[in-house]
Protein backbone atom coordinates (compact mmCIF):
# COMPACT_ATOMS: atom_id res chain seq x y z
CA UNK A 1 0.00 0.00 0.00
CA UNK A 2 1.49 3.69 -0.73
CA UNK A 3 -0.47 6.72 0.49
CA UNK A 4 0.98 9.77 -0.33
CA UNK A 5 0.31 13.40 1.27
CA UNK A 6 2.17 16.91 1.40
CA UNK A 7 2.04 19.33 4.33
CA UNK A 8 2.79 23.06 4.52
CA UNK A 9 4.41 23.47 8.05
CA UNK A 10 6.18 21.58 10.93
CA UNK A 11 2.60 21.85 12.75
CA UNK A 12 0.97 20.03 10.24
CA UNK A 13 3.95 17.05 9.90
CA UNK A 14 3.25 16.49 13.50
CA UNK A 15 -0.51 16.39 13.18
CA UNK A 16 -0.11 13.92 10.72
CA UNK A 17 2.53 11.80 13.06
CA UNK A 18 -0.22 11.42 14.84
CA UNK A 19 -2.69 9.80 12.90
CA UNK A 20 -0.16 6.91 12.64
CA UNK A 21 -0.92 4.73 15.44
CA UNK A 22 -3.16 2.11 13.78
CA UNK A 23 -0.59 1.87 10.79
CA UNK A 24 2.30 1.48 13.07
CA UNK A 25 0.81 -1.00 15.33
CA UNK A 26 4.02 -2.59 17.18
CA UNK A 27 5.43 -5.04 16.35
CA UNK A 28 7.27 -2.90 13.24
CA UNK A 29 10.00 -1.68 11.89
CA UNK A 30 9.95 1.36 10.26
CA UNK A 31 12.48 3.41 7.84
CA UNK A 32 12.05 7.10 7.65
CA UNK A 33 13.65 8.28 4.99
CA UNK A 34 15.04 12.28 3.36
CA UNK A 35 17.98 14.60 3.60
CA UNK A 36 19.12 16.48 6.70
CA UNK A 37 16.27 19.02 8.01
CA UNK A 38 13.22 16.66 5.74
CA UNK A 39 11.28 16.61 8.65
CA UNK A 40 12.02 13.02 10.04
CA UNK A 41 12.49 13.63 13.61
CA UNK A 42 9.46 16.20 13.53
CA UNK A 43 7.29 13.28 12.44
CA UNK A 44 8.21 10.97 15.32
CA UNK A 45 7.14 13.81 17.28
CA UNK A 46 3.42 13.17 16.38
CA UNK A 47 3.94 10.06 15.88
CA UNK A 48 5.09 9.45 19.86
CA UNK A 49 2.43 11.66 21.18
CA UNK A 50 -0.05 9.29 19.05
CA UNK A 51 0.85 6.83 21.10
CA UNK A 52 0.56 8.39 24.39
CA UNK A 53 4.52 8.30 24.45
CA UNK A 54 5.46 11.37 24.85
CA UNK A 55 4.68 15.11 24.68
CA UNK A 56 5.89 16.43 21.43
CA UNK A 57 8.19 18.86 22.68
CA UNK A 58 10.16 16.09 24.61
CA UNK A 59 10.82 14.53 21.10
CA UNK A 60 14.60 15.35 20.44
CA UNK A 61 17.07 13.52 17.66
CA UNK A 62 18.84 10.79 18.97
CA UNK A 63 21.84 12.30 17.68
CA UNK A 64 24.74 11.31 19.65
CA UNK A 65 23.00 8.93 22.04
CA UNK A 66 21.63 7.25 19.07
CA UNK A 67 18.37 5.48 20.84
CA UNK A 68 15.93 7.31 22.32
CA UNK A 69 12.74 5.21 24.31
CA UNK A 70 9.81 6.37 24.35
CA UNK A 71 7.17 3.99 26.26
CA UNK A 72 3.12 4.39 25.74
CA UNK A 73 0.47 2.42 26.80
CA UNK A 74 0.31 -0.17 23.71
CA UNK A 75 3.71 0.33 22.33
CA UNK A 76 7.40 1.21 23.18
CA UNK A 77 8.66 3.60 20.67
CA UNK A 78 12.53 3.49 19.47
CA UNK A 79 13.61 6.24 17.74
CA UNK A 80 16.58 5.91 16.21
CA UNK A 81 19.41 7.78 14.34
CA UNK A 82 22.15 6.08 12.63
CA UNK A 83 23.39 9.20 10.66
CA UNK A 84 26.66 8.12 12.75
CA UNK A 85 27.02 4.74 12.61
CA UNK A 86 28.96 3.35 9.29
CA UNK A 87 29.77 -0.26 9.68
CA UNK A 88 27.95 -3.47 10.69
CA UNK A 89 30.01 -3.98 13.71
CA UNK A 90 28.68 -0.60 15.35
CA UNK A 91 25.47 -1.32 14.27
CA UNK A 92 25.44 -4.73 16.29
CA UNK A 93 26.29 -2.99 19.48
CA UNK A 94 23.07 -1.06 19.46
CA UNK A 95 21.08 -4.25 19.49
CA UNK A 96 18.18 -3.85 17.10
CA UNK A 97 17.33 -7.58 17.43
CA UNK A 98 16.83 -7.34 20.76
CA UNK A 99 14.74 -4.24 20.27
CA UNK A 100 12.37 -6.00 17.85
CA UNK A 101 12.11 -9.36 20.11
CA UNK A 102 10.58 -6.72 22.49
CA UNK A 103 6.60 -7.37 23.06
CA UNK A 104 5.18 -3.95 21.91
CA UNK A 105 8.12 -2.69 19.95
CA UNK A 106 8.09 -0.18 17.32
CA UNK A 107 11.29 0.99 15.76
CA UNK A 108 11.53 4.71 14.17
CA UNK A 109 14.89 4.31 11.97
CA UNK A 110 16.56 7.44 10.14
CA UNK A 111 18.99 6.58 8.13
CA UNK A 112 18.57 3.05 8.02
CA UNK A 113 18.80 2.28 4.45
CA UNK A 114 22.70 3.03 5.03
CA UNK A 115 21.56 -0.79 6.20
CA UNK A 116 21.01 -3.27 3.38
CA UNK A 117 19.77 -5.29 6.09
CA UNK A 118 17.07 -2.79 7.60
CA UNK A 119 16.09 -2.02 3.93
CA UNK A 120 15.05 -5.96 3.23
CA UNK A 121 13.90 -6.38 6.56
CA UNK A 122 11.61 -3.10 7.30
CA UNK A 123 7.54 -3.00 7.39
CA UNK A 124 6.74 0.45 6.60
CA UNK A 125 9.03 3.29 4.58
CA UNK A 126 7.61 6.64 5.22
CA UNK A 127 9.79 8.90 2.79
CA UNK A 128 9.77 12.90 3.29
CA UNK A 129 10.60 15.08 0.92
CA UNK A 130 11.05 19.24 0.65
CA UNK A 131 8.26 21.02 -1.17
CA UNK A 132 10.20 24.32 -0.80
CA UNK A 133 11.05 26.14 2.75
CA UNK A 134 8.25 24.37 5.24
CA UNK A 135 6.28 22.04 2.44
CA UNK A 136 6.91 18.33 2.65
CA UNK A 137 5.59 15.29 0.25
CA UNK A 138 5.40 12.58 2.79
CA UNK A 139 5.37 9.05 1.58
CA UNK A 140 4.17 5.82 2.85
CA UNK A 141 5.00 2.51 1.82
CA UNK A 142 3.58 -0.63 3.64
N1 LIG B 1 6.21 20.75 6.59
C1 LIG B 1 7.23 20.51 7.43
N2 LIG B 1 7.34 19.28 8.00
C2 LIG B 1 8.35 18.99 8.83
N3 LIG B 1 9.32 19.87 9.21
C3 LIG B 1 9.24 21.11 8.68
C4 LIG B 1 8.20 21.48 7.80
N4 LIG B 1 8.41 22.78 7.44
C5 LIG B 1 9.51 23.19 8.08
N5 LIG B 1 10.02 22.20 8.84
C6 LIG B 1 11.24 22.33 9.65
O1 LIG B 1 12.24 21.49 9.09
C7 LIG B 1 13.07 20.96 10.12
C8 LIG B 1 13.04 19.45 10.09
O2 LIG B 1 14.00 19.00 11.01
P1 LIG B 1 14.06 17.50 11.51
O3 LIG B 1 15.03 17.48 12.63
O4 LIG B 1 12.69 16.97 11.75
O5 LIG B 1 14.67 16.78 10.22
P2 LIG B 1 15.31 15.34 10.08
O6 LIG B 1 14.79 14.79 8.79
O7 LIG B 1 15.10 14.54 11.31
O8 LIG B 1 16.87 15.68 9.88
P3 LIG B 1 18.18 14.87 10.32
O9 LIG B 1 18.48 13.88 9.24
O10 LIG B 1 19.22 15.95 10.40
O11 LIG B 1 17.93 14.21 11.64
C9 LIG B 1 12.53 21.51 11.43
O12 LIG B 1 13.24 22.66 11.78
C10 LIG B 1 11.09 21.85 11.09
O13 LIG B 1 10.55 22.88 11.90
MG1 LIG C 1 16.35 13.61 12.65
Amino acid sequence: MTREISTRSAEETIGFGRTLTELLAPPKLVLLRGDLGAGKTTLVKGIAAGFGAAEEEDVTSPTFTLVHEYRGPQANLYHIDLYRVDTQRELETLGLDDLRAEKGSVLLIEWGEKFSRLLRERDVEISLERDGENGRKIRIVS
